[in-house]
């Protein structure tokens, strides 16, 4: 299990940069169309993939090459983001990552915020499998609520990046009491063209089983929706929970930089 924050988190610095130009297409634009490419997603179909198999992938990119590069450049951008990780120092793996402040970029925002009540029906339905009485509320809004309540009020979205030799291990995102059950990424650099090798990785425990995994190439722009921490496996006397945690295989050549959003909040 990952230790949820960077013990060293920063102090944002409220640069005084001159405002930034506009760029084409404008991040206003996008963002209103954001909602309107997420509705037209195979939504039958991705729910059938996360029952068989804990994670979905969208059936074409969702985010254009030009939002891809928008997202990029916020990297280096260190007001944007509330703290960096190190993997190497805590042994996560070989890598950087960086969690945005709030309030977070427009796009990250309406894309958790469009994918949440999509995700709430599923996780519902997990539940109800599982025997559980929790019920996650309709609205990003409300579970926000809720994390708070918790004292979880921290955004976890968050740009992650390897070069050359970089790796994720596998691990599970919870930071804390409250955990929405799925999460989804989405990767902003180009496979073969910015960087080879760096597949995404997903291992499911079953109790009693050996373990499985599955490694999943991720065109930019395409979305990942994966379990968080278990899903509902069907036995033959009803649902029982298979355990996955997530990674990323080596890097071979280049950079990747990715977008991972947890609906969660942090401590
Ligand atoms: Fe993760």
């Amino acid at each position: 299990m990952r230790a949820a924050e960077a013990p060293r988190a920063f102090v944002a610095r409220r640069s005084s940069r001159a405002p930034r130009a506009p760029r084409a297409p404008s991040s206003e634009s996008a963002r209103s169309s954001l909602a309107a490419r997420l509705e037209p997603l195979d939504w039958d179909a991705l729910e059938r993939s996360l029952w068989e198999r804990g994670w979905a992938k969208t059936e074409r990119p969702v985010l254009t090459p030009d939002e891809c590069a928008e997202l990029v450049a916020l990297y280096a951008d260190d007001a944007r983001f509330r703290s960096r990780v190190d993997m190497e120092r805590f042994r996560f793996g070989v890598g950087e990552y960086k969690y945005f402040a709030d309030p977070l970029p427009p796009l990250v925002q309406d894309l958790r915020e469009g994918a949440y009540p999509r995700l709430a029906a599923v996780a519902n339905a997990w539940a109800k499998a599982l025997g559980e009485r929790r019920r996650f509320p309709p609205t990003l809004r409300v579970f926000q609520a809720a994390c708070r309540k918790a004292g979880q009020a921290k955004p976890t979205p968050l740009l992650l990046r390897y070069e050359i030799g970089g790796y994720n291990c596998l691990h599970q995102d919870l930071y804390g009491e409250i955990a929405f059950p799925l999460q989804l990424t989405c990767v902003l650099s180009r496979r073969g063209a910015d960087y080879t090798g760096g597949d995404f990785l997903l291992v499911e425990q079953r109790p009693r089983q050996q373990s499985r995994g599955e490694a999943i190439a991720l065109e930019q722009g395409e979305i990942i929706i994966f379990t968080v921490r278990e899903r509902p496996v069907k036995g033959a006397r009803g649902y029982y929970r298979a355990a996955m945690r997530h990674g990323v295989s080596r890097l071979l050549s280049g950079t990747r930089t990715s977008l991972g959003v947890i609906f969660h909040d942090a401590r």
